[in-house]
C-alpha cells in the first residue's frame, strides 16, 4: 500500500484535480535540495522560516538545512493531520485556505521574519476543458489582490504578499515562457528573479496522460530589478537529461502567419486552404493541422502563405522527435532553410511521401535536442 504521504488517498478524485493534490516525489525534492545547496550559503538558513503553504502532507518540509522554525499551511485538513503526525508534531501546522486572507499574521511572521518558501502549488486552471467534468470552478475564496484563473499563478502571487526573500517552487514553464502567462505573473516578476532552475516532465508525477509537459523546479530570489520577458528570453534552461536550451535561440512560426481564426484580416478571394487554430507543440500533437470545414477555429490560408502552413503539418510530423521540454514553445523554424525547399514542404503536406530533404532539415533543426539521433 502507498503511504498517504506519497499519494493522496485519502482524498476522492474529484478533490484531488480541484485541490491539485499531486503530492511531490522525493526524487524531485531533491532537486530543490540541490538547488538550494548550491546558490545558497546554507549556513544561514537557520536564521528562516520555512513555509509551504499548500503542504499536503508535508513531503517538502524535511529539508536536510536548519531553519528557524517551519510551517506548512494546506486547505486539507485530512493532509494537515497526516503531516502533524508524520512529523511527530515537530514542525508549526495549520488548516486554512492560504490563497483568501493572505498576511504574515495568518502565519505568526513579523515584517523582520526572513521567509523562505518552498511550494508545488496546484496549478489547476480552473476554466480548462482537461477534465472539466470533474472541476469545480468556484472551490474556494481566493483574495483579489491574487486572482488568476489558474491556482499556481494565484500562489505565485501570494508568495509576493508575504514577501519571502526566497523562493523556491516547481510550477509549469509556460508560466514563464507563454508570454501572456507571464505578463500575468504582475507584482510576483517586478519583485523576484528566477536565479536557477531545472526542468522535469510531469511524468514524474505519473499522471495518467496523452502528452506531458515540463515543468520547472525554479529557485527565485526577490530583488527590486524583477524579470522582464527579454530577460527569459535569453535565460538559459536546464533539462533534468543535461541539456539546455533558451527561448532566442529559436525562430517562431508566429512571425510569419496567423495561427488564430483570422476572417476579418484576410482577403477571402486568396483563401486556397483553411487550418485549425494552432496553439503550442503540444496542443499541435493533437490537434488537427488542415480542414476542410468552415468552424469558429478556421485559419483562413491564402496562397502566398500556403507553403508555410504546409511547414506546420510536416512538423507535426516530427514532433514525436522533440523532448517533452519543448511542448509548450510555439513551433519553430529555421525560414531562410525553409525557402530554400518550399516546394519540397508543399510535396510532402500533400502526399504524404517523406522525403530526405526534409529529414535532413528537421535533424539539424531540433539538434540535439532530436530524442531519435
Ligand atoms: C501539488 S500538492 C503539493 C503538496 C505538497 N507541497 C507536496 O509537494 O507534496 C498541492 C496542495 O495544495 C493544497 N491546496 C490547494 N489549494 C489550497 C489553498 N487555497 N490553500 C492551501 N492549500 C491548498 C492541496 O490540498 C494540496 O495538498
Amino acid at each position: 500500500m502507498q503511504h498517504k504521504w506519497k499519494v493522496a488517498s485519502h482524498l476522492t478524485k474529484k478533490d484531488i484535480v480541484n485541490y491539485g493534490s499531486f503530492y511531490t516525489p522525493e526524487k524531485l525534492k531533491k532537486y530543490i535540495e540541490n538547488l538550494i545547496y548550491e546558490n545558497i550559503n546554507v549556513t544561514t538558513l537557520d536564521d528562516f522560516v520555512l513555509l509551504d503553504s499548500s503542504c499536503g502532507t508535508g513531503n517538502l518540509l524535511s529539508m536536510p538545512f536548519k531553519f528557524k522554525k517551519i510551517i506548512g499551511v494546506d486547505i486539507d485538513k485530512d493532509a494537515i493531520e497526516i503531516a502533524k503526525v508524520r512529523f511527530n508534531h515537530q514542525f508549526y501546522f495549520n488548516n486554512f485556505n492560504a490563497l483568501e486572507n493572505i498576511s504574515r499574521d495568518n502565519y505568526q511572521l513579523t515584517c523582520q521574519d526572513k521567509l523562505f518558501i518552498v511550494g508545488n502549488p496546484p496549478y489547476n486552471d480552473r476554466t480548462s476543458i482537461i477534465q472539466s467534468y470533474i472541476k469545480t470552478y468556484n472551490i474556494y475564496n481566493i483574495n483579489p489582490l491574487v486572482m488568476h484563473r489558474d491556482l499556481g499563478i494565484s500562489f505565485l502571487l501570494s508568495y509576493n504578499l508575504l514577501k519571502a526573500e526566497y523562493i523556491c517552487v516547481l510550477h509549469p514553464l509556460s508560466y514563464l515562457i507563454k508570454k501572456s502567462n507571464f505578463n500575468s505573473l504582475g507584482a510576483f516578476k517586478e519583485n523576484y528573479k528566477l536565479i536557477d532552475s531545472i526542468i522535469v516532465s510531469s511524468s514524474e508525477f505519473s499522471l495518467n496522460s496523452l502528452s506531458y509537459f515540463p515543468i520547472i523546479i525554479a529557485l527565485y530570489k526577490r530583488d527590486v530589478n524583477g524579470m522582464n520577458y527579454d530577460f527569459i528570453t535569453h535565460y538559459k534552461f536546464k533539462t533534468n537529461n543535461n541539456n539546455s536550451f533558451s527561448i532566442d535561440k529559436y525562430d517562431f512560426i508566429s512571425k510569419y502567419i496567423d495561427k488564430y481564426p483570422n476572417k476579418n484580416k484576410v482577403d477571402t478571394e486568396n483563401i486556397v486552404a483553411k487550418f485549425y487554430t494552432m496553439r503550442d507543440i503540444n496542443a499541435l500533437k493533437r490537434s488537427k493541422t488542415f480542414i476542410n470545414e468552415d468552424c469558429s477555429n478556421a485559419v483562413y490560408v491564402t496562397k502566398n502563405k500556403y507553403s508555410l502552413y504546409c511547414y506546420v503539418d510536416v512538423f507535426k510530423k516530427y514532433i514525436h522527435k522533440l523532448p517533452y521540454y519543448f511542448g509548450n514553445l510555439d513551433v519553430f523554424i529555421d525560414y531562410d532553410k525553409f525557402k530554400s525547399i518550399a516546394q519540397e514542404f508543399i510535396a510532402y503536406s500533400e502526399t504524404n511521401i517523406k522525403n530526405q530533404k526534409i529529414d535532413d532539415y528537421f535533424i539539424e533543426l531540433f539538434g540535439e535536442n532530436n530524442e531519435n539521433l
